[in-house]
Order: C-alpha cells, then structure tokens, then sequence
C-alpha cells in the first residue's frame, strides 16, 4: 500500500513537473544583436570580437520602460586567465549561442514577471572578465588580448539609448554576481545616459562579496581583486570619490564603494552566498 501510495506520488508529480515545462508559454528565447559598430570605439570582448545582447522589446505600459540585466561570470586575474577565458563564451561574441534564454524579471509573462513582462528587457553578455569595468589600450604586443569591457558598456547602452532608452521614464540596472558587481561600478554612469525626469534604480544580486580571510587567515578576495585591478587598469573607472581615499582595489568591495554610489542602489544576497563561503 505503502508503495503504491509513493508511485503515485512519485508519478503526479513527474506528471506536475512536465505539465509546468512543457507549457510553451513557460520558454522564451530571444535572438542576440551582435553589436559589429561597436569595434570602431574599441569596444571589444577579450579576443577582439564585438561585444553582444539580447533585446526583448516592451510594449502598452511598459513601452517606455526598460530593465538591463548584466550576466556574470567571475573574473579572469592574468593574461593566461583572460586568454583561456577569451576562447569561450565569456571572452568572445564568436562563442556565444544565437539565442538565449530569458526567465524572471526578464520574462514576457505576468504570470512569472508581474511586474516587468511588458518592459523592454535586456540581457547584456559579459565577455571582458572585468565587470564591464576593465578599460587598457593595450595588453601586450605578442597577446591577442583586448581589456575593454567599460567601452562595451558604454557601446551597448548608447545603442539601447538609441533604439528607445533615450526616452525612458523607468529604468533598472541589474545584474548577477560579476555582474551585480557591474551594477553598482556602473550604476552613476547609467543613470547619468538617461533623460532627467527618467526614474532609475539599480539592483545588485548576489554581489555583495564582504573583504573577509579565508579558514586559513590568507585575504583570497583581496588578492584576487588587486590582480583584477592592476591586469584591467581599472582605477580609472572606479569612483574617484572612492579611489582617492583608499587602495583603489579596496573601492570593488560592496562595503567600501557603496557610500560613493548616488543612484538608488538595491542589494539582494543571501547569508550564505555560494561563491562567499567557498
Ligand atoms: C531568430 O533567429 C532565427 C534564426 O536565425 C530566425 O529564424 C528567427 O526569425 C529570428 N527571430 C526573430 C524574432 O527575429
Ligand atoms: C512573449 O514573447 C513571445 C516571443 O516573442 C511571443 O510569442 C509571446 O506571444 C509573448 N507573450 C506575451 C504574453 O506577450
């Protein structure tokens, strides 16, 4: 009894599971813009192809309205790092999927993004191992490495900006992990794109990496953010405020550099952030 009693269990919810998965309606797949005038300016993903997003446009309601999801992705520390990484999807346009899933406050449907689905929604590809901060004329001579990813920024929004976002009345950066990190470092330069009178905010998920020692006393993240500093010549684009009283390696933590943010600035992170406590 017992046993039958699991099987059926064990059958309506496979049944539940595929009735919620195959509902068409559940899977939306937006086509990649690949932004080719973008190389003029040297906005360039780390092995030198043009940086990318996918563009889901809003309408009624939410036509004038936009939310820019920054992908993540940790970081590439070194030359041999960065030109590992510019070999996949994370370094190169020429590696990416032609399309990409879009899912929560990315979605078209009220029923998963009450508050967003009508939005024009946009999922930027990170593909400068930087937190679209990096920005160093050049590497080396013999390495075929571009660090570049504060000029994809700056490409992908003034296009977007050209293609709407000029006259937003709402607007939302947003973005996972690195690129919850690239939320806040870029949040001021975002709100500083659109018009006046455009309401805007910032969202960092899963960002919020604290300066703290690992189970053996070494500073592991303050090491690998002073690599990560040095390598993509950031200080130039780390708030000023913030660099001139401080290591400019110390302004990429959430603590440090968050007082010098003027843009309303949300944070989400749980307690136990996987990438923290490891
Ligand atoms: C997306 O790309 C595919 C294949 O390149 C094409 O067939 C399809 O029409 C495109 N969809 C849209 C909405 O542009
Ligand atoms: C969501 O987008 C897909 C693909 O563009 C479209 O076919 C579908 O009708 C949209 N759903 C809603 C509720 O707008």
């Amino acid at each position: 009894m017992t046993t039958f009693v699991l099987a059926l269990l064990v059958f309506l919810s496979i049944l539940c599971a595929t009735h919620v998965l195959t509902n068409k309606d559940d899977f939306l797949y937006v086509n990649i813009t690949i932004l080719q005038s973008a190389t003029a300016q040297g906005a360039v993903c780390l092995d030198g192809s043009p940086p990318a997003y996918h563009l889901h446009r809003g309408y009624g309601t939410g036509f004038r309205s936009w939310i820019i999801y920054l992908e993540g992705g940790s970081w590439c520390e070194s030359i041999p790092d960065c030109l590992d990484r510019s070999t996949t999807s994370l370094g190169s346009s020429n590696h990416m999927k032609q399309h990409d899933f879009f899912a929560g406050v990315l979605h078209n449907t009220s029923k998963q993004n009450p508050e967003f689905h009508n939005w024009n929604r946009v999922k930027v590809k990170y593909c400068d191992g930087s937190s679209f901060t990096s920005d160093v004329e050049q590497v080396h001579p013999e390495n075929k490495l571009y660090l570049r990813g504060a000029r994809i920024f700056k490409a992908i929004m003034e296009d977007l900006w050209s293609k709407g976002m000029k006259s937003a009345e709402n607007a939302i950066l947003t973005g996972t992990s690195a690129g919850g990190l690239a939320t806040m470092l870029n949040c001021d330069k975002f709100k500083c794109l659109l018009p006046e009178s455009a309401k805007v905010k910032c969202v960092a998920d899963a960002a919020f990496f604290i300066n703290s020692k690992t189970i053996y006393g070494t500073s592991y993240i303050q090491e690998l953010y002073r690599k990560i500093v040095n390598l993509h010549g950031l200080t130039k684009n780390l708030p000023s405020a913030c660099t001139s009283v401080m290591e400019p390696s110390l302004c990429l933590f959430s603590q440090n550099v968050i007082p010098y943010i003027q843009t309303p600035l949300f944070i989400i992170n749980s307690i136990y952030d996987s990438w923290q406590v490891k």
